[in-house]
């Protein structure tokens, strides 16, 4: 069972409280979405276990709460290293707690967004299933496969190189998209947080070590100035600690402006 360590008032936590502590903020006149990211990492910092995937450093809990906060997002933001390290495909009906997203007003499955460069992206993933699966990528990506994944998917296009992460999300909250989970990898971590596009941090601390050459949950160059993170809730079950923290932004969305509306056009 769950203990809610902070703010510490030592009661277990139901399956209700975690929804409400996961909850996204409720809409408000934001043109951009909420951004939520989630990961996991060892007591030593890694966040690639021993076989360099992150389903390693999972336990039960941890499992629990991927899902929910899948169950809880309009879209699952997610870098193409990522997709091609842990074989992500799209959301599958089976896997998706349908009553509880109808409960929050969220279509019966999330959407994913997948940021890339290179366009080297697995074809499944990219057609998508019932819910869309969009394409965030730059201008300078390779035209013939630009071209080849327009064939099968919405594309957003925002930025030169690397992709403009607030005008990428600007265009993903017009389609609809206002709650957005980030699911990673460290280095569109990286870009996120260094957009201070980042709202809150959903982390999981595995009780391991694991020493060795591991990537940390974000990947790139020291963020200058560092980011300040507020603690809003750390849980326990079976030794491992869930951490919540909220990112104060320049420009905090605050909460945001309409009840989500999957799209999935195309800009
Ligand atoms: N512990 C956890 O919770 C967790 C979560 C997620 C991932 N991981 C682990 O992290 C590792 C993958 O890390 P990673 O950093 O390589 O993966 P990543 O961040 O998912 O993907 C990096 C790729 O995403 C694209 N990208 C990211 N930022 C971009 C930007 N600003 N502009 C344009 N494209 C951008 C590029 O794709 P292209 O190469 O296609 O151009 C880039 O090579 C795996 O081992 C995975 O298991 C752990």
């Amino acid at each position: 069972m769950m203990h809610r360590l902070f703010p510490s008032d030592a009661r277990e936590v139901s399956d209700d409280d975690l929804v409400d502590l996961y909850r996204f903020p409720e809409p408000s006149g934001s043109s951009r979405p909420w951004v939520r990211a989630n990961f996991v990492a060892s007591a030593d910092g890694a966040a690639q276990g021993r076989d360099f995937k992150s389903g390693t450093l999972s336990g039960a809990a941890d499992r629990r709460v991927f899902a929910l906060l899948r169950a809880l997002c309009d879209v699952i933001l997610v870098g193409a290293g990522t997709t091609r390290v842990e074989g992500y495909k799209p959301v599958r009906a089976e896997e998706s707690d349908t009553d509880l997203r109808a409960e929050h007003d969220l279509e019966p499955l999330p959407a994913m967004a997948v940021v890339s460069r290179s366009l080297n992206l697995d074809t499944e993933l990219v057609r998508g299933s019932s819910a869309p699966t969009v394409v965030v990528t730059v201008q300078s990506a390779p035209t013939e496969a630009l071209a080849r994944v327009r064939e099968l998917a919405p594309v957003v296009v925002a930025g030169e190189h690397d992709v403009d992460f607030a005008e990428a999300l600007r265009q993903l909250a017009a389609q609809g998209y206002r709650r957005m989970l980030c699911e990673g990898g460290p280095t569109l971590m990286h870009s996120l947080v260094a957009a201070d596009c980042l709202d809150d941090l959903c982390l999981t601390l595995s009780p391991s070590l694991i020493a060795g050459e591991r990537l940390r949950i974000t990947h790139g160059g020291t963020l200058e100035p560092p980011r300040d993170l507020r603690l809003a809730h750390l849980l326990e079950e079976g030794g491992e600690l869930f951490a919540r923290y909220c990112v104060d932004r320049p420009e905090s969305p605050g909460t945001m402006s309409s009840s989500a509306n999957v799209s999935g056009t195309s800009s």
